[in-house]
């Protein structure tokens, strides 16, 4: 049915009826043309028929005639038997000044940055020019393909909930849809070492909104939490626009150095950490280290959060249990699992395992951040984890990656040892590659991504001054042929950032 065109009009006209006032039709002109120099009203815009305005302005039809009569012999308005009336086509020349100097009584707000954004507003802006995605090019580190896809399964399962998308499309519990969580917790306990009930198990929309949530309800504002130096750049970034202060502490051989912490930070009220696989050098942190960091919170009430983003992919031997299930029972530990590495991260899905005294306090904040995730996402995963395949889909990313975590070691050794060598490592979606010298990885890194190729600079993960230089590289969405290519091209730029320095040397 199509809208009657005359209600469509963005008319605001109140009429001010005390004795001494304007006339009416004087007010009705005035409004309207001071709509019309605002830009509320545009070139061509239909106005109410008259005996409509009339009607719900409650005056006469002769006094809306008379406005618009008036602003017809300004110019502003054209009237065409059939066409009824309209904005004029060519504005009268005050009208156009008007307009472009903003005036009218609806001109345009001025704009908010000219007024000044809050401290938080400008700190926050910043930050959405940190981390950009990376193109789907080799070697990018999360590449969603269809090779890579969950498979017929999860288009079976969604085809089949998108029949009655209704069942799940009310408002649903800020904690989670209860069956993804159930399986949630039954993955955890069983591939991760987690030890939890589904109750424990709030649904986020990734890890992101896991490590928000932790800064928020875990921490008083200003409190100092340690946080890896080098670490994950969107979380140093949450943390402290979440009110955290951030204490670096740098990460050796071994992950994140207790000792150092100590030193630096005894005050600490907890600690971000990614002990299974260091983001983003790749390092798993040792036994003797997980148990100083949870000695190191219990002794205080500390908390730690550990973010679990792709442990699952250890190519040597079983995957690290996680942190959480050493605390036997300690409740020190916040668990961060995340849906984006192993399935897509346009799914906005992952996990927080809280102890049971924080599950409300999360899920009310999650109410208040965004009510919750899409449930018929949720029963999507749900369903496809409840059938067992998820766990399929792991293990056959997994022996696919491991084989273009194989060739990318080669290539590097082959095409690279020259500039640098792989950190070592048995884990995840990506390698570091460190120069041996001190070249600028980020520049380099611009000239590599111009050459259709993406890598990470690594010296902008670090908070303080970087002690490595060189790139993180993804293997898991690229055929060798691609990967071998891109290492090419990576050859090519590395070549070309030594050669001047070279030269200068020998000159
Ligand atoms: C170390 C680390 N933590 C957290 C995240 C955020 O993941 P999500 O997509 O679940 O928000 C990422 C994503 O790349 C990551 O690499």
């Amino acid at each position: 049915m199509s809208r009657t065109p005359e209600l469509d009009v963005p008319v605001q006209i109140v009429l001010n009826r005390d004795a001494g006032a304007p006339t009416l039709a004087d007010q009705i002109a005035a409004q309207l043309r001071a709509s019309i120099c605002g830009g509320a009203l545009r070139t061509g815009d239909r106005l109410p028929a008259i005996r409509l305005l009339a009607a719900r302005l409650a005056v006469a039809r002769a006094t809306v005639d008379a406005a618009y009569g008036q602003l017809i012999a300004e110019g502003y308005l054209d009237a065409k038997p059939g066409a009824g009336t309209r904005v004029a086509g060519r504005l009268p020349e005050d009208a156009l000044l008007l307009r472009s100097r903003g005036e009218g009584s609806q001109r345009p707000p001025e704009p908010r940055a000219a007024r000044g954004l809050t401290e938080r507003a400008q700190q926050v802006a910043a930050v959405a020019s940190v981390l950009l995605p990376q193109q789907p090019v080799p070697l990018a580190v999360v590449c969603p393909s269809d090779e890579l896809a969950p498979g017929k399964a999860w288009t079976r399962i969604a085809a089949r909930l998108a029949r009655t998308p209704w069942r799940h499309g009310g408002y649903a519990p800020p904690h989670g849809f209860m069956p993804l969580r159930e399986a949630v917790a039954d993955y955890a306990r069983r591939f991760r070492g987690v030890v939890c009930e589904p109750e424990q198990v709030v649904i986020t929309a990734g890890t992101q909104q896991g490590i928000a949530l932790c800064a928020q309800l875990l921490f008083e504002r200003g409190d100092p939490v340690w946080i890896e130096d080098p670490c994950y750049s969107l979380l140093a970034a949450s943390v402290a626009f979440n009110g955290v202060r951030a204490i670096p502490v740098p990460v050796d051989g071994e992950g994140l150095d207790v000792a150092a912490g100590v030193a630096i930070a005894p005050d600490a009220r907890g600690a971000f950490v990614s002990p299974s696989h260091q983001y983003p050098l790749g390092m798993a942190m040792p036994m003797a280290r997980r148990l100083a960091l949870l000695d190191w919170a219990r002794e205080a009430d500390r908390w730690i959060i550990e973010d679990d983003y792709d442990s699952e992919l250890r190519y040597e031997g079983r995957p690290f249990p996680s942190l959480q299930g050493l605390d036997a029972g300690g409740e020190a530990v916040i668990y961060l699992g995340t849906f984006s590495k192993m399935l897509f991260p346009g799914l906005r899905l992952g996990y927080a395992i809280v102890p049971r005294a924080l599950v409300e306090a999360f899920a009310g904040a999650r109410l208040l951040a965004d009510r919750h995730s899409s449930e018929s996402q949720q029963a999507v995963l749900a369903e496809y984890m409840r059938e067992g395949h998820y766990e399929t889909h792991i293990r056959r990313i997994r022996t696919v990656f491991q084989k273009r975590r194989e060739v990318l070691l080669e290539e590097c050794e082959a095409q690279l040892s020259a500039f640098g060598a792989v950190i070592p490592g048995d884990q995840g979606m990506h390698l570091v590659f460190r120069f041996a010298a001190d070249l600028p990885d980020v520049e380099i890194t611009r000239r590599v991504r111009s050459a259709g190729v993406e890598v990470r600079p690594l010296s902008p993960f670090y908070r303080q001054a970087a002690p490595l230089k060189g790139f993180m590289l993804g293997f898991g969405g690229f055929a060798p042929e691609s990967i071998r290519a891109a290492v090419g091209a990576i050859r090519r730029e590395l070549d070309a950032a030594v050669k001047p320095s070279a030269k200068s040397r020998s000159g």
